[in-house]
């Protein structure tokens, strides 16, 4: 293989990384971020990986995000006050494997509106759940802790041109 060929193989292998390695989490998904939906039910639903993004969207005058310890999550109060959002379209990056709390203010949060995410590293997450198949397109079993792949239309092209591009170096 050549070395212009190896450059792109190189660069487009880091985009499909890119792609991979950063799958962004809307809260509620369609539903948003909204009283009275089961956010433990959506949470459940999907596998958090360090450096994914979790996105919250929402009428901006009237919910907010704060992000607290498991003491106020339980109970919706402040207690370990850790961030705060407010734009009505906030992405907030996961760049820690633990678990992440976040309630809504003005009262909404003993309407439901918590949710919170473990989040694993992704060559790590064995002891997570699996990603629910259909989530993730028909990649229904890739191996254990591995995120399935590719997981979008981009990826699988990037995958095709990647491997033409092999395929036409040679000796392989
Ligand atoms: C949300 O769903 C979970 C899992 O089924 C359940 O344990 C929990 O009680 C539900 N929460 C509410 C507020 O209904
Ligand atoms: C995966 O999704 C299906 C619906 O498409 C649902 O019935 C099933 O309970 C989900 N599995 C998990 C582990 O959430
Ligand atoms: C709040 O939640 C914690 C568990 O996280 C619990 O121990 C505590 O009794 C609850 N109540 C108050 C007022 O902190
Ligand atoms: C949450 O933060 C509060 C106040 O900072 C603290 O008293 C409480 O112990 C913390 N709870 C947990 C579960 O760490
Ligand atoms: C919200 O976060 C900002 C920093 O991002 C901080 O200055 C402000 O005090 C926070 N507000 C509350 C109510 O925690
Ligand atoms: C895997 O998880 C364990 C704890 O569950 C942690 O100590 C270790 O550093 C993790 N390894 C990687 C590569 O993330
Ligand atoms: C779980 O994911 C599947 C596939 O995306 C979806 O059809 C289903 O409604 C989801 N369930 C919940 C509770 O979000």
């Amino acid at each position: 293989m050549g070395f212009r060929q190896l450059r792109l193989l190189l660069l487009l292998l880091s985009v499909a990384v890119a792609f991979v390695s950063a799958t962004d989490h809307i809260v509620g998904g369609h539903l948003g971020w909204n009283p009275n939906i089961n956010y433990t039910l959506w949470a459940n639903n999907q596998t958090f990986y360090v450096n994914d993004l979790i996105s919250f969207r929402y009428q901006k005058n009237m919910y907010n995000v704060f992000e607290v310890n498991k003491t106020g999550y339980d109970n919706c109060t402040m207690d370990g006050l850790a961030g705060n959002w407010s734009s009505g379209k906030d992405f907030i990056p996961l760049d820690q494997a633990k678990t992440y709390y976040f309630i809504c203010g003005n009262g909404f949060c003993f309407s439901g509106m918590k949710v919170s995410v473990t989040v694993v590293h992704l060559l790590n997450a064995s002891s997570a759940a699996p990603p629910n198949a259909s989530t993730h397109g028909a990649a229904g079993s890739a191996a254990p802790g591995l995120r399935p792949w590719p997981s979008n239309p981009a990826a699988l092209l990037v995958a095709a041109v990647a491997s033409m591009v092999i395929g036409s170096g040679v000796g392989i």
